[in-house]
C-alpha cells in the first residue's frame, strides 16, 4: 500500500492538475473528452512495435484500430487511395520529423524552406537530419511570405526544395497555401521537390473550413502531420502522420526480432493512443468534428468581439480558433497559461473552452489596465 504521505501527494497533485486544466487558455488542447470506457485496456503491456500495416510477433497491441485511424485521416486529407501509409505518433513533432526524414531520404542534399513563424521543434529536427535550411520571412498574419520564398528558391534552383508548410502557425494560426507554393516551384522548374504540411492543430478540421486552406495531398502535399491531443483531445500527447507509401517503401527494413518492418521513428510504440483516437473518431465522425469546429468558431468570434468592445486590440485570422492580443502581464500569463511571444499573447479556443473562461480572462485584463 502507498504510504500516507505519498497518497496525500497524489491527492494534492490531482487537485492541482484539475484546477490547472480548468484555467488553461493558451494551448490548443481539447478538454471535453471522456475515455473512461477504455481504461480497462490500461492493464495490458500493450505495444504497437513496428509497422501498423504488418503483423508483429508481439500481439498485445491495437494495430487494427491504428490502421482504421490512418484510413480515416488519409481519406480526410485526400491521400491517393492506393498510395498512402501512416502511423500514430507521439505527437506533431514526431510526425514533422518523419515527413522531413522521408524528404531527406529522397533528397539528401535538399534545402528545407520554412517560415520564421514555424514551431521551434522544426529547426532542431532539421539539425538532427543534417539538412540545410533557409528561413523565410513571414507576413504579419503568420503566413509565409511567398515573394521571399520565391526569391530564395530562385537562388538555389539547382538544389532540391523541401518545403515545410504551416497549416496553422503556433502563435497566430497563419496558414501557408501549398497550392501557391507548388505554383512557385513549377514556375522555377524545380522538379525535385517535397512538400510537408504541418497541420498540428488544424489537421482534424482544416478540410471543413470555408474557404478551405490548400494543404492536402490533392493539393500537392507529400506528407501531413497532426497532433491528436489538440483539437480531438486526449489525456496524453499523440498524433498522426500520413505519407505517400512509395516514399516510405524506400526506408523500410525487415527486422526479424519483431517480425515486422522498421518503418517508424521509435521502436516500441504506444498502443493506447491509437485506441483513444479510434474511439474519438468513431464517437464523433466527420459530423461531430464539424459541429465542434462550428462551436469553437462562435466562441473565438465571441472572444475577439468581447475584447475589442473593452478596448483590447484582439484579432484572429479568417476562421482561426487562435485569438491574438497584446502581450499580457506575467501574472496573467501564468494564471491563464497564456502562450506569449515577443509583443503578443494568444488564447486558443479548443473544444471545451467555454465563454465564461473568456469573460473571466477579459475581466482580469481590464482590471489590470485600470
Ligand atoms: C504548428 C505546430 N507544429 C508542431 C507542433 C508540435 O506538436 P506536438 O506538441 O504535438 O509535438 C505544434 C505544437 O503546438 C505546433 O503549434
Amino acid at each position: 500500500m502507498l504510504a500516507a504521505h505519498d497518497q496525500a501527494r497524489l491527492d494534492a497533485l490531482y487537485e492541482s492538475m484539475s484546477r490547472a486544466s480548468q484555467e488553461a487558455l493558451g494551448y490548443p488542447v481539447a478538454r471535453d473528452f471522456d475515455y473512461a470506457p477504455l481504461y480497462r485496456f490500461l492493464q495490458f503491456p500493450s505495444n504497437n512495435i513496428g509497422d501498423p500495416f504488418q503483423a508483429s510477433t508481439y500481439r498485445v497491441g491495437t494495430r487494427e484500430m491504428e490502421r482504421e485511424v490512418i484510413d480515416f485521416f488519409a481519406a480526410l486529407f485526400r491521400a491517393p487511395h492506393d498510395d498512402y501509409w501512416g502511423y500514430v505518433t507521439n505527437g506533431g513533432t514526431e510526425g514533422n520529423l518523419y515527413g522531413l526524414y522521408l524528404a531527406r531520404e529522397m533528397y539528401p542534399n535538399g534545402i528545407v524552406y520554412f517560415s520564421e513563424d514555424t514551431h521551434y521543434s522544426v529547426a532542431k529536427n532539421v539539425h538532427f537530419l543534417g539538412l540545410r535550411h533557409i528561413m523565410i520571412r513571414s507576413q504579419p498574419n503568420g503566413e509565409i511570405d511567398y515573394e521571399d520564398l520565391e526569391e530564395s528558391v530562385r537562388l538555389h534552383r539547382d538544389v532540391p526544395a523541401i518545403i515545410f508548410a504551416n497549416i496553422g502557425t503556433t502563435m497566430k494560426e497563419g496558414r501557408d497555401d501549398i497550392r501557391r507554393i507548388q505554383e512557385i516551384l513549377k514556375k522555377l522548374v524545380v522538379q525535385e521537390r517535397y512538400v510537408h504540411s504541418d497541420a498540428a492543430f488544424c489537421g482534424p478540421f482544416a478540410q471543413f473550413l470555408d474557404p478551405k486552406p490548400a494543404f492536402d495531398f490533392a493539393e500537392g502535399a507529400d506528407s501531413i502531420a497532426m497532433s491528436g491531443h489538440k483539437f480531438i483531445g486526449a489525456p496524453m500527447p499523440c498524433g498522426v502522420v500520413i505519407a505517400r507509401k512509395r516514399n516510405v517503401e524506400r526506408i523500410g527494413r525487415s527486422i526479424g526480432y519483431i517480425g515486422s518492418m522498421d518503418t517508424t521513428i521509435t521502436g516500441s510504440r504506444n498502443a493506447f493512443t491509437p485506441l483513444l483516437l479510434w474511439y474519438a473518431i468513431r464517437m464523433m465522425g466527420e459530423q461531430g468534428l464539424r459541429k465542434r469546429l462550428a462551436r469553437c468558431q462562435e466562441i473565438a468570434q465571441y472572444a475577439v468581439e468581447g475584447m475589442n468592445a473593452r478596448g483590447i486590440a484582439a484579432w484572429r485570422n479568417a476562421n482561426a480558433l487562435t485569438v491574438v492580443f497584446p502581450r499580457v502581464s506575467e501574472t496573467l500569463k501564468s494564471k491563464w497559461q497564456l502562450a506569449t511571444q515577443d509583443a503578443i499573447s494568444h488564447l486558443i479556443v479548443a473544444p471545451g473552452t467555454e465563454p465564461v473562461l473568456i469573460d473571466a480572462l477579459i475581466a482580469d485584463i481590464v482590471k489590470e489596465q485600470t
